[in-house]
């Protein structure tokens, strides 16, 4: 029989990132981010050309919100810091105001016995710092260590864990090569530049953590993807791996291990020399981490192209005629079996534990946090004024469950934190999407517990999984 019982120590948590919940977008200083660039960009760039100018209000609303968190019963909140809010600009001067926002956010969650979890960086880089050459630019890794310095300085001894990068997969593939985030740049060696120094700046920032506040944890939250090959084919099973390298070990080679795969570099060769890895750099991008962020949703199918038949690019990472698979663009992406989330992403549990079990196997004596973890689905509000939103349950036992066996089979993981708390402003498809086990009616503002709120709080209380 599988283990369903969660310890004590288990840290119970839930997720949310600055420009999808926050609002607020010119107050008190705040300067613009890609991000609003990019959803104030017409045609639009987003669905329904929405913007996270106002989003779930949390800005103003912030202590009912903790108030949520509380009544959750949570342990922690993993909630990210938006750099042109506290760093106008993303060089030289701090706003006061920001970073006030931010350390009332956490005396807040400190009052309430909730431990910070502070993400230094989810995708909203200031605009000045894109205008400078973005993240394919080395200088904005140096930028970032500067940024990191003032709020670790500000806030470090009350925030329990400093997670550096929040999923720089995206910020690099989508960001630069596909273009469906943010900048919205469609330049395969650029976006190959920005893996390297969002790296990098992952490695400096480690470091400024690690000197100025010692007690703090530091991590980093990656989306790792489970690759399968169609078929047992040696083509498929090379397809398999270069997505896997590009995906995974492009962020767990230096981070983890100290260097980037050789296959990798070879892979990509036509694409770029790599010259912008410095002497040094590797060294400096392994810096130990306490605990390893995994974000988990779907399952990823591939296959070698035959060079004629129809093509799928079935990724789930949106549509673009620009592959982010730099280097690899000619490997294919096939739709999977159902069901599906509202995002068309494949429900597969048992990819999740394989995903844990392989980490728990390459990295012996990582602990890992599950940082995100769940799913968007058409919720209505029902005549009795509920949100009986099952399928998130159902998705949310099962791939909890998941994280279970991946336990039981021996796999260091630590915690779970939902994505999301807070339905919110879900990048290219705007207020489209809900992902929040809190519902929010975006004309009101009101926030009501969805059917998951309530099944997660018995979770939370007891550690033990229904069904
Ligand atoms: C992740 C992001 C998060 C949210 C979820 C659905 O890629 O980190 O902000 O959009 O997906």
């Amino acid at each position: 029989m599988t283990a369903r019982n969660f310890p004590e120590s288990f840290l119970w948590g839930s997720a949310t990132a600055a420009y999808q919940i926050e609002g607020a977008a010119t107050e008190d200083g705040r300067g613009p981010s890609i991000w609003d660039t990019y959803s104030h960009t017409t045609p639009g760039r987003t669905l329904n050309g929405d913007t996270g100018d106002v989003a779930a209000d949390h800005y103003h609303r912030w202590p009912q919100d903790l108030d949520h968190l509380a009544e959750l019963g949570l342990g922690a909140y993993r909630f990210s810091i938006s750099w042109p809010r506290v760093q106008p600009g993303g060089s030289g001067r701090f706003n006061p105001a920001g970073l006030d926002f931010y350390a009332r956010l956490v005396d807040g969650l400190l009052e309430r016995g909730i431990r910070p979890v502070a993400t230094m960086y989810h995708w909203d880089l200031p605009q000045e710092l894109e205008d400078a050459g973005g993240w394919p630019a080395r200088d904005t890794a140096l930028r970032f260590e500067e940024y990191a310095a003032g709020i670790v300085g500000a806030l470090g001894d009350r925030v329990h864990t400093w997670t550096t990068l929040n999923e720089p997969w995206c910020s690099a593939y989508l960001g630069y090569g596909s273009g469906v985030h943010a900048p919205g740049r469609t330049e395969p060696a650029a976006a190959l530049a920005a893996v390297h120094h969002l790296n990098l700046a992952h490695g400096l920032a480690g470091r400024v953590v690690r000197e100025l506040t010692p007690s703090a944890e530091l991590s980093v939250t990656l989306n790792l993807h489970v690759v399968r090959g169609a078929s047992g084919s040696a083509a498929d099973a090379d397809a398999v791996r270069r997505i896997d390298a590009l995906a995974n070990r492009a962020f767990l080679g230096p981070m983890l291990d100290g260097a980037y795969p050789a296959d990798l570099l070879a892979d990509t060769a036509a694409v770029t020399d790599w010259s912008f890895v410095r002497p040094g750099d590797e060294k400096l991008i392994a810096v130990p981490l306490d605990v390893l962020g995994v974000n988990y949703y779907s399952s990823t199918l591939v296959r070698a192209w035959d060079g004629h038949s129809a093509r799928s690019a079935a990724d789930g990472h949106g549509a673009s005629v620009h592959s982010p698979w730099v280097g690899a663009e000619d490997v294919d992406f096939l739709p999977q079996p159902g069901p599906y989330t509202a995002m068309g992403w494949n429900i597969d549990p048992p990819a999740f534990t394989e995903l844990l079990v392989r980490l728990g196997r390459d990295h012996p004596g990582q602990p890992l946090m599950i940082t995100e973890n769940g799913a968007a689905f058409d919720d209505v509000v029902s005549a009795d004024g509920r949100i009986h939103d099952d399928r998130r349950i159902d998705y949310l036992r099962r791939h909890i469950g998941a994280v279970a066996d991946a336990r039981a089979l021996g796999v260091d993981v630590r915690g779970y934190f939902v994505w999301s708390l807070l339905d919110n402003f879900e990048w290219g498809y705007g207020y489209d999407r809900r992902f929040g086990i809190i519902h929010v009616d975006y004309d009101t503002q009101e926030r009501r517990w969805k059917d998951s709120a309530h099944w997660y709080r018995r979770l939370v209380a007891t550690g033990q999984l229904d069904g």
